[in-house]
């Protein structure tokens, strides 16, 4: 397989009939990967992204940001008005790159801080589902990956379904809550039992949100290897360009 593949146009553009005036004119192309808590979507969105050449967004760090944001003020995650005011109040800014991994950085007390070190930890796992639940937390989130230019990989929860419906592809990754604890243990200390369970309440928190799009290729990743997702997504992407 080559290295680096460039996204077939074909279907893209003839979606783009349907897009907003601002998405044509950007030219925007996107693919979207859905999928619950370490299903291993965030590999394979930066897998995939690397193998077409192109960004890799996660959307999930916005949501963590905002959750960063909360802790670090004092706000009460259960309540909408304050994290919308605080939301518009703080320069808070993901940036993602081809090669490298999304940074993060917010205004506070004067200062932009990069937090994108801060982001990936049990506490705000525990606290972030509280914030993504209200629909104006939501909205902010949306709105801040529509502005993103151009052709990217986006991994999420509603990606397919509610940010992009107009996706040039559309994946949702599939895997049991002990496969995906087994991977998260791979990049954090943390006991079995205590990560199975992290991740089935942040399942059933994270449910409402964390819908399917009707037209997402369901991959389930139980008995696979990173690779393997990968060049499954890519055969997909090749068989819609031809
Ligand atoms: O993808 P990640 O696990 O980093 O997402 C962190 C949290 O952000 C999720 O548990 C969920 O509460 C929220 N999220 C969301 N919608 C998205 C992406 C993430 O609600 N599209």
């Amino acid at each position: 397989m080559p290295e680096s593949e460039s996204m077939p146009e074909s279907e893209s553009m003839s979606e783009s009939e349907s897009m907003p005036e601002s998405e044509v004119g950007q030219q925007r192309q996107v693919i979207t990967i859905d999928g619950l808590a370490a299903s291993g979507k965030s590999s394979a969105a930066k897998g995939l992204a690397q193998k077409l050449g192109i960004a890799y967004v996660s959307s999930g760090l916005l949501y963590r940001a905002a959750t960063w944001l909360a802790l670090h003020t004092d706000v009460d995650v259960t309540d909408e008005e304050a994290l919308f005011a605080i939301l518009s109040a703080h320069s808070l800014t993901l940036t993602p790159y081809h090669d490298r991994d999304n940074r993060v950085s917010v205004a506070l007390a004067g200062e932009t801080k990069d937090i994108s070190s801060e982001l990936e930890t049990s506490t705000i796992d525990a606290a972030v589902s509280h914030v993504a639940k209200h629909p104006r937390v939501r909205e902010w989130v949306d709105t801040r990956l529509r502005e993103l230019c151009c052709q990217f990989v986006i991994d999420g929860r509603d990606m397919g379904l509610v940010v992009f419906p107009q996706a040039h592809a559309k994946f949702y990754l599939q895997a049991s809550a002990e496969v995906r604890a087994k991977r998260r243990l791979s990049d954090r200390n943390e006991d079995f039992n205590a990560a199975v369970h992290a991740i089935n309440e942040r399942d059933r928190r994270d449910a409402k949100q964390s819908k399917p799009a009707r037209d997402a290729i369901h991959i389930d990743t139980d008995d696979m290897t990173l690779e393997q997702v990968i060049a499954t997504m890519l055969e997909h992407i090749r068989a819609r360009g031809r």
